[in-house]
């Protein structure tokens, strides 16, 4: 019997040591795939503690819902200030000014502030205070190798660009890049300057940026329509701006003149298209600003066939600004590390969720109206999510119908909605462009002043 005991607790000890070898490997070596950037020797926390404890201490600050606390901030009374949304004040943004109209100008993509939160763990940066103090990396580039790799998985997660044996840039944004590629793209040795066009209705800035560069390669030359019908074929000298979705109107665009193209893909992503397939342009140019939301950061990247369309781009960002911010790259990278979780499943459902809810209840509206109008979207199969679904661009695009309502800006001004103007995209002032990707506040407000707009024009006032 004594023997048995023994034996069992032999047996036993066995088992526990292999458990804890087991239990060891895995703490400090790492299982699965979340635990591959994690450091396996945990020492206590010193230096970050308090800059941890900071910026918890702010996160914590609720605004009521309205607004956000932010580490660099006012500060009164020792207490970091609530930024408020817009039509919100107070000290704790509770106080909504009663008929304050609804701002849908402008692009700041705050619709995914609360899937940052959710992911407040994951996304969260700790940068101690000699971070990258040189201009440079150690390979003696500007730009950071990892950051570039994470964005080729990006794209290959979610099918939307080529990037196989092509050359990579970073600017400060894709604004950077826009004006970076014109001047890579310009003939330097001709006569006259290339022409810059883009078809009607056009992101602004590809009219404004080369008219204050105002060149001697380059001019902006307006729709390319136009141009066409005036210019005979032989004079090609053009570059053509591709916006794709377009900005304002969300519809997928092909190059109309065939010369030289800068393909703007700053929308190319689930949350506003279906992706039918990956862009294989030979300047295709993306940004941060649209994919996480992140337009304060400032980062965005081009993918480029030629090699020396490629170095100049780098030459012109290397003279302009010696090369991107090394905090912003840093940033970067955690965000898409979070962003290819769950081979990008998890942003891009939470991000079309929330376009596809707000277009349902847009359209609802809309349809109720015959004064105004928005553009009109069709199902299409989306290779990334593997199902057809309908485009939720991040813009609608409203028209006036009444021939006396010529200012469209002004009509829905006057029912208290504040959009951009059709003129800013070269368009007719017929069109407005509303913005559908601010903060939920926001939406909620544009969503009640369209509705009594609508509603007036029936002959009831709904309330919501
Ligand atoms: C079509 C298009 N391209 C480029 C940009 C510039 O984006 P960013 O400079 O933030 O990358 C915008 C911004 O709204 C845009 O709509």
């Amino acid at each position: 019997m004594n023997k048995i005991k023994k034996y069992s607790y032999g047996i036993c000890f066995l088992i526990s040591i292999a458990i804890n070898i087991l239990l060891s490997i895995h703490l400090y070596v790492g299982g699965g795939e979340k635990n591959h950037d994690i450091i396996s020797y945990k020492p206590s926390l010193t230096w970050s503690l308090k800059a941890a404890q900071e910026a918890e201490a702010v996160a914590a600050i609720t605004c009521s819902g309205h607004g956000l606390a932010f580490l660099d901030g006012l500060v009164s009374d020792g207490r970091p200030v609530c930024e408020c949304y817009s039509c919100y004040s107070g000290p704790d943004c509770s106080q909504l000014s009663p008929g304050c109209a609804a701002n849908a100008d402008g692009g700041d993509p705050i619709f995914l502030e609360p899937f940052w939160m959710e992911k407040a763990a994951d996304s969260a940066l700790v940068v101690p205070g000699w971070h990258r103090m040189s201009y440079k990396y150690a390979d003696d580039t500007m730009m950071s190798t990892e950051l570039e790799s994470y964005i080729r998985k990006l794209h290959s997660i979610v099918g939307n660009a080529i990037t196989e044996g092509r050359y990579m840039v970073f600017g400060i944004g894709s604004s950077q890049l826009l004006s970076a590629a014109v001047y890579a793209l310009s003939s330097e040795n001709s006569s006259s300057p290339s022409n810059v066009l883009a078809s009607i209705p056009f992101y602004g800035m590809y009219k404004s940026q080369p008219m204050l560069f105002n060149s001697e390669n380059f001019k902006y030359e307006g729709d390319t329509k136009s141009w066409q019908s005036n210019n005979s074929t032989s004079n090609m000298d053009v570059i053509e701006f591709v916006t794709s979705p377009n900005n304002p109107d969300g519809e997928l665009k092909q190059s109309v003149l065939g010369g030289k193209t800068i393909y703007d893909h700053a929308y190319f992503w689930p949350h506003f298209t279906p992706i039918l397939g990956p862009s294989d342009q030979d300047l295709m140019i993306f940004t941060l600003s649209k994919l996480t939301g992140h337009a304060g950061t400032r980062f965005g990247w081009a993918i480029v066939k030629d090699k020396d369309v490629y170095e100049k781009m780098i030459n012109y960002i290397n003279i302009a600004d010696l090369g991107i911010s090394k905090d912003t790259q840093l940033r970067a990278l955690k965000l898409l590390k979070v962003a290819i979780e769950e081979d990008g499943k998890s942003l891009f459902q939470f991000a079309y969720n929330k376009m596809r809810d707000r277009w349902d209840r847009l359209t609802s509206v809309f349809a109720k109206s015959t004064r105004f109008s928005i553009q009109k979207i069709h199902p299409l199969h989306c290779k990334f999510f593997n199902e057809t679904r309908l485009p939720s661009p991040a813009y609608a695009w409203v028209k006036c119908e009444r021939e006396e309502d010529e200012d469209c800006s002004e009509v829905l001004e006057a029912g208290k909605i504040i959009g951009r103007s059709g003129s800013a995209f070269s368009a007719n002032n017929r069109y407005t462009r509303l913005s559908l990707i601010k903060s939920q506040d926001d939406f909620e407000l544009l969503l009640q002043r369209l509705t009594e707009l609508v509603s007036l024009e029936n002959g009831i006032m709904e309330t919501m």
